[in-house]
């Protein structure tokens, strides 16, 4: 059995945490939504119907059924005892074209969810934008590629605030823009599927653009007790550790600019009002007279918390032959690939590098001074559960995912005691789901799902991070 690597032995020590940190669990509405029928269609839903895209054909139309099973669903989120539920707002379900009058059907859906969770003592954590895209808006104006997005997005995100912001409290407005600008635009393995850099690079910055403007009109209605952020996908960016010390300082170039694609770009814009130089000057011949000083001054909108999905470090390769450099999702780098599995790796091939939180965590707190307080917003493991585990009564045992968790959460307080503040940590996911390219293929939940029936089962990481929230929250002197 493969191992994690880092994994503390001793016991998990929550105690450096500050009172009132936030422990959740998240999901998006296209993974686990189904329901389409009830919503306009999304890039997503054409990406699923083009042959050779999802690993196993499959899509999002069921899901895991949440539009009907949400009851359960936050019954589990109590059992597990979490503090918040970070879920997305389908944007075509309430808004079918992506513009005009808010669906009233689509919006009684999350109306029903906030009650529900409010109602078991969960905080409702809403993610505006999870990458489903209405498809309208890709046909008429080309997406993210295109500005008229921006707007679009702004007004989308003030109405669904002013609709639910009587309940909700907390809201990010994108997750991960950089998978829908290089996964979307450059390797094309996300929706909507395209390879072209000077579209990525646009997309890029109209994302942050519609952030900010999004930020400022619900500010514009929030009230003080309000937080307002984004999620983004950051990583610590290194070589693969098997290589030689020379083989390594080769990659030194294509290390700092995969750093500027995937990190700095976003944390400068949004924390110091302006691209970072490497990365715009190897953008610029495709953004000429897309970006300017105003649109900055927008995207710096002061923001209440960033959050951090993390799931492991960025480790390249040499590239032999070289690579074209004017497609694949980091433009400029003809040399370097992504490394190949490391032995400890999860079932996706991803590498499990728990002091890599730690790292990044660390540097936006000593880098980007003006950043606000950090929030783990998605960290979790993809593992194939053997056949003699589902059939275990109990609990289905998954040991690799629980040391991922405990690994991690080591690395978050090792983070804290060095200076980061860090408020809250969910995990990714709750349950199985639709895993974008990878179908129902590659599975991250806290529940087991069974497709065929739909049933939700606990793992033993559901019951292992049930009690280290139960632990975290026990006074550490009685009296
Ligand atoms: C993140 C996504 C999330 C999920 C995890 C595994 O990039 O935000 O939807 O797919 O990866």
């Amino acid at each position: 059995m493969p191992h994690v690597s880092d994994a503390p032995t001793q016991e998990l020590d929550l105690s450096g945490l500050q009172a009132g940190f936030m422990w959740g669990a998240a999901t998006s509405a296209f993974q686990i939504e189904g329901g389409a029928a009830d919503r306009g269609r999304s890039i997503w839903d054409r990406f699923c119907e083009e042959p050779g895209r999802v690993v196993d054909a499959s899509d999002g139309l069921v899901a895991c059924d949440h539009v009907n099973r949400y009851r359960q669903d936050v019954a589990l989120l109590k059992e597990l005892g979490v503090d918040a539920y970070r879920f997305s707002i389908s944007w075509p379900r309430v808004q079918p074209t992506g513009r005009g009058p808010l669906a009233a059907k689509g919006l009684a859906c999350y109306d029903r969810l906030v009650d529900e969770l409010l109602g078991a003592g969960i905080h409702p954590w809403v993610t505006l934008y999870h990458w489903d895209l209405p498809e309208e808006l890709q046909n008429v104006g080309g997406g993210w590629a295109g500005r008229g997005v921006v707007d679009a997005f702004a007004d989308y995100a003030v109405a669904v605030h002013a609709a639910l912001g009587d309940r909700v409290r907390f809201w990010a407005t994108l997750n991960e823009p950089w998978c829908s600008a290089w996964l979307g635009h450059g390797s094309g393995v996300h929706a909507p599927g395209l390879r072209n850099h000077p579209r990525a690079a646009r997309a890029a910055h109209h994302l942050l653009l519609a952030h900010g403007r999004a930020i400022a009109g619900m500010r514009g209605q929030a009230p003080a007790d309000h937080r307002l952020g984004i999620v983004l996908n950051l990583a610590p960016v290194g070589v693969d550790p098997r290589l030689a010390p020379d083989v390594a300082t080769r990659l030194d170039r294509a290390v700092r600019r995969v750093d500027a694609i995937h990190n700095r770009w976003w944390l400068d814009a949004l924390f110091t009002g302006r691209y970072p130089d490497d990365a715009y000057d190897l953008l610029e011949p495709h953004l000429d007279g897309v970006v300017s000083a105003e649109d900055l001054t927008d995207i710096g909108e002061p923001i209440d918390f960033l959050g951090v999905n993390y799931y492991s470090d960025t480790l390249l390769a040499p590239a032999d032959p070289p690579r074209r450099d004017d497609e694949g999702e980091y433009p400029g780098i003809a040399e370097a690939r992504l490394a190949d599995p490391l032995p400890d790796a999860t079932s996706l091939g991803w590498p499990i590098t728990p002091d890599g939180l730690r790292r990044i965590l660390v540097r936006i707190t000593q880098e980007y001074p003006a950043a606000p307080p950090l929030v783990v917003t998605e960290n979790g493991s993809a593992w194939i559960d053997p056949p003699e585990a589902l059939a275990v009564d109990g609990p289905v045992p998954d040991p690799q995912r629980v040391a991922y968790l405990r690994a991690h959460l080591h690395a978050l307080t090792r983070a804290v005691a060095e200076g980061a503040e860090v408020r809250g940590y969910f995990v990714w996911s709750l349950m199985d789901n639709f895993e974008w390219a990878w179908g129902y293929t590659q599975r991250f939940g806290l529940l087991h799902v069974d497709f065929a029936t739909l049933e939700r089962r606990p793992r033993t990481s559901f019951t292992a991070y049930r009690d280290i929230l139960t632990s975290a929250r026990r006074p550490t002197h009685s009296p």
